[in-house]
């Protein structure tokens, strides 16, 4: 019987690579049916709310969720849904592979995963403003949560994966030297779990350092897990080196729910264009399908995408091509 999942289109260049993506998985025969929902700035506009009821009722039922980039405001206006549903979900591991697929980048042959916390940290939006001497704004105030509870559950999720993909070791990036309570104690329980784990290699590095030796030296590392922003920003650098966000997928994974999209966002500079690479959410789809234990359509549409990309005849604009979005789902769809 199919299995059916939500499916949130969302704001910006989403829509565009939602359908690109249904298209290829219909193509490819996965066995999925398709509840779509509204969520974002485009919910907002038809249901005067950016998270509607009908859309978490949905996710209730499904637990499987394909999601569109949503455009978050900065500054003021709604709360971030991606946090938002990440949160009611308890969705606390954010699984982020960067792997070359066109070749000629940077480097060659990158085959990375970052896991990066997603519900504590610095981004649970535990934030205020001071006011001092008649300015109501003079400060403003972030905190960042680790619990022991947190950071132990994620980093036996590292591990866990790194085991059960026979990937060779685990590298904790943190600022511990300087947060010595908060990375301290992510520090602290990642010693004690990695004495789980005598089959996997081990270290630590400060976050900063991890970051140049990322741009000079990718291979040294294989998994990596981290903080939930520090995850935020190694995530996109890490899609840096294998070509850009339109070749970054993620993973949200929870006990008992998970979702799935692209690393990028609603991309509005080329958005209602035709020109979005969907290749990012195609492969977040991917991911669902291997989360759903349909390894053989997922390595169907792995390959397709490798095909096209490395013939090199369709590719989008991002890729260094002229192709638009239909005419690149349409040589998947035709490789497939
Ligand atoms: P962005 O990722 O939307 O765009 C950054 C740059 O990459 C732009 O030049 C864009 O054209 C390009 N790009 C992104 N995806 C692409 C694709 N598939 N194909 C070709 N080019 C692509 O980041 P930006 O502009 O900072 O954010 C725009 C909005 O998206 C904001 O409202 C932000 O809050 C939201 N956002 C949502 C996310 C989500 O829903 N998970 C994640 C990141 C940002
Ligand atoms: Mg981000």
């Amino acid at each position: 019987m199919a299995r059916t999942i939500t499916v949130i289109p969302g704001d910006g260049i989403g829509p565009e690579v939602t359908d690109a993506t249904l298209e290829v998985l219909n193509a490819a025969g996965a066995d999925l049916e398709y509840d779509t929902q509204l969520a974002g700035l485009t919910a907002l506009k038809e249901a005067r709310n950016p998270l509607p009821q009908a859309t978490m009722d949905s996710a209730e039922r499904t637990r499987v969720i394909l999601k569109g980039p949503l455009t978050t405001p900065s500054g003021s206006g709604f709360r971030s849904i991606n946090v938002q549903l990440r949160k009611v979900f308890d969705l606390y591991a954010n699984v982020r592979p960067a792997r070359t697929i066109q070749p000629g980048g940077r480097y060659e042959d990158i085959d990375l995963v970052l896991i990066r916390e997603n519900t504590e940290g610095l981004y649970v939006g535990v934030e205020h403003y001071i006011g001092m001497q008649g300015d109501p704004r003079a400060a403003a105030e972030s905190v960042m949560i680790v619990t022991r509870f947190g950071a132990e559950r994620i980093l036996r999720y590292a591990f866990e994966y790194a085991r059960s993909r026979g990937r060779k070791k685990v590298t904790l990036a943190h600022k511990a030297n300087i947060l010595k309570y908060t990375q301290g104690l992510f520090l602290e329980v990642a010693e004690e779990v990695a004495k789980d784990f005598p089959d996997i290699e081990s270290e630590d590095r400060i976050i900063d350092a991890t970051a140049m030796q990322l741009v000079l030296d990718p291979y040294r590392f294989d998994v990596l897990v981290m903080e939930n922003m520090f995850g935020d920003i190694l995530s996109d650098l890490m899609a840096g080196l294998v070509g850009g966000l339109g070749f970054a997928p993620a993973g949200n994974i929870g006990t008992d729910a998970a979702m799935f999209e692209a690393v990028h966002g609603s991309a509005p500079d080329i958005a209602g264009q035709g020109v979005a690479n969907p290749t990012a959410l195609l492969l977040s789809a991917c991911l669902m399908l291997e989360h759903l234990g349909d390894d053989e359509t997922s390595t169907r549409i792995r390959s397709a995408i490798d095909t096209v990309v490395l013939a090199g005849k369709v590719r989008t604009v991002d890729m260094g091509g002229d192709a638009g979005t239909a005419d690149y789902t349409r040589a998947l769809v035709e490789a497939l």
